[in-house]
């Protein structure tokens, strides 16, 4: 039965409350890290500054670790790293989002927040209904749902979701993810002039759509935006098949760089590239702020994957947010740096310059953490028939093999703690910069060129970090303890 907003609140309530008085140890739960109070979080969803306050709002089934009927959830912040747990924004309450408010987007205008999500329905019939639907606020916090403004086009199935909407030349745009008739991924995007009424302009990207073959069954949350004199496109395909070291997650999260042509509606773009190369990275979403800057959140996770052996499940929760990135182009690649408001999480600096590590493992004296940002620089190229390898907490290794040109993080799989291992091509190893919480890794390696996201869950009290390599290497290396705690956790 369909339950009003107010009566989720207050199962909401309720339930928190019963959380609290639990109270039980959680040695996972993250120490700067976006996470739900309990439930599932998925997409970052209606990021933007508005006001001058960062909004980050998300998928979240407050009542189960498991995907289901999703509200979204929602985070601000004054300076993009204190965030505030603020009331649900969305709730599925009405006829046109039953069975969820899906992703979307957030867009200002005249001086109003004004979010795109996705109604999911399950109908009678228990066929998937998809309908996408616009909510104002004029505070950033109280929603009022204004209902569909777009229903879907001949041509493709009810997987027609997560549209995004920035304004261009004075109109609107929206991209949405999709799958057509032929059960192809494909990206949709439809032009309006007052946000309510919205002209199809066909698929601008896709399986079989301009130069790219196939390329998978569906694509979820698509995110086209301008950067330099290029436009990137960002989205998360599903069903493509692993190619060595490229796509080895069940799904995939990547962008293409190209051109779009506003006037005929098309986009030529280069080829796919993978945004993470580790293990939990998915439905990436960005904004601009007012300092220019391109700013993405992804949910640290996959749909599906790992969630029957995920630790902190029996704890009520699962899943969070990567730490916020700021995007560069250079030439046709992304780089991506890790905001540089988290230098004000740093605390404790422990430094050693020109180490020498030779061919024994070593420890360095207050070289340690569970929630910790580790800067590693190399003082010099690394030799040939070398590997540098930083073992993380007895449950993350990070390998460079100057040979195979390859870096390659390795983890202790959640339940079996057998290791598995991502890798990507990589001629030079600069530096490392790995930021460390009690349960996630996110590695930037030469400023940006790489990065290996990947949820870990190491004995809790396990704080080691040991550097090893089969030759003579020379490095400086800086440690910040890193501290913020969401206020209730
Ligand atoms: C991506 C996704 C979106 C959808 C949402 C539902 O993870 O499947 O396509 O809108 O999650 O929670």
């Amino acid at each position: 039965m369909l339950q009003t907003k107010q009566q989720i609140i207050d199962k909401l309530h309720k339930e928190l409350e019963e959380q609290a008085k639990n109270n039980k140890p959680d040695p996972y739960r993250l120490a700067y890290h976006l996470m739900p109070p309990m439930g599932l979080l998925n997409d970052p969803n209606g990021f933007i500054q508005f006001n001058g306050v960062y909004h980050l709002f998300f998928q979240w089934n407050p009542f189960a670790t498991e995907h289901g009927s999703k509200c979204w959830g929602h985070y601000t912040s004054g300076d993009f790293v204190h965030w505030k747990h603020e009331a649900v924004a969305l709730t599925p309450s009405d006829w046109f989002d039953r069975n969820g408010c899906y992703s979307g987007s957030a867009i200002e205008k005249d001086g109003k927040l004004i979010v795109f999500y996705t109604g999911n329905v399950k109908n009678e019939q228990g066929e998937r209904e998809t309908y996408q639907c616009m909510a104002v606020s004029e505070d950033g916090v109280h929603f009022e749902k204004k209902g569909p403004v777009l229903s879907l086009p001949p041509g493709y199935t009810a997987h027609f979701r997560d549209p995004k909407v920035w304004q261009h030349n004075g109109r609107w745009y929206m991209i949405i993810g999709a799958q057509s008739s032929d059960e192809t991924g494909k990206a949709v995007l439809f032009t309006s002039t007052d946000l309510e009424s919205w002209e199809h302009l066909g698929a601008v990207a896709g399986a079989h759509v301009n130069q790219l073959g196939d390329f998978g069954y569906m694509w979820e949350c698509p995110d086209l935006f301008p950067l330099g004199d290029k436009d990137v496109f960002i989205v998360s395909p599903q069903g493509i098949a692993p190619d060595g070291y490229l796509y080895n997650n069940l799904y995939q999260s990547g962008y293409f760089i190209g051109k779009l042509d506003y006037i005929n509606a098309a986009f030529t773009h280069g080829d796919f590239t993978e945004l993470d190369r580790g293990f939990d990275f998915y439905a990436p979403q960005t904004t601009m702020d007012d300092k220019g800057r391109r700013l993405l959140f992804a949910w640290m996770g996959l749909p599906e994957e790992n969630e029957d052996s995920h630790p902190t499940r029996e704890n009520g929760w699962i899943h969070a947010m990567t730490l916020p990135r700021c995007l560069e182009l250079r030439g046709d690649k992304l780089f991506q740096k890790p905001a540089e408001e988290l230098q004000q999480l740093r605390k404790k600096k422990v430094e050693h310059k020109n180490v020498i590590l030779d061919t024994c493992p070593q420890k360095l004296d207050g070289i340690r953490g569970t929630a910790a940002e580790l800067l590693i620089i190399l003082n010099e190229e690394v030799g040939p028939d070398t590997t540098f390898t930083v073992s993380i907490r007895e449950e993350a290794e990070i390998t460079f093999d100057s040979t195979l040109k390859r870096l390659t993080l390795s983890r202790l799989r959640f339940a079996a703690k057998t290791k598995e291992y991502r890798h990507c091509r990589l001629a030079h190893l600069n530096s490392l910069q790995i930021f460390i919480d009690t349960s996630s890794i996110e590695i930037f390696v030469n400023d940006g060129e790489e990065v290996f996201t990947a949820r870990i869950f190491p004995d809790p009290g396990n704080d080691t970090i040991t550097f090893a390599a089969n030759s003579r290497l020379s490095f400086n290396v800086t440690k910040w303890d890193m501290s913020f705690v969401l206020p209730g956790n």
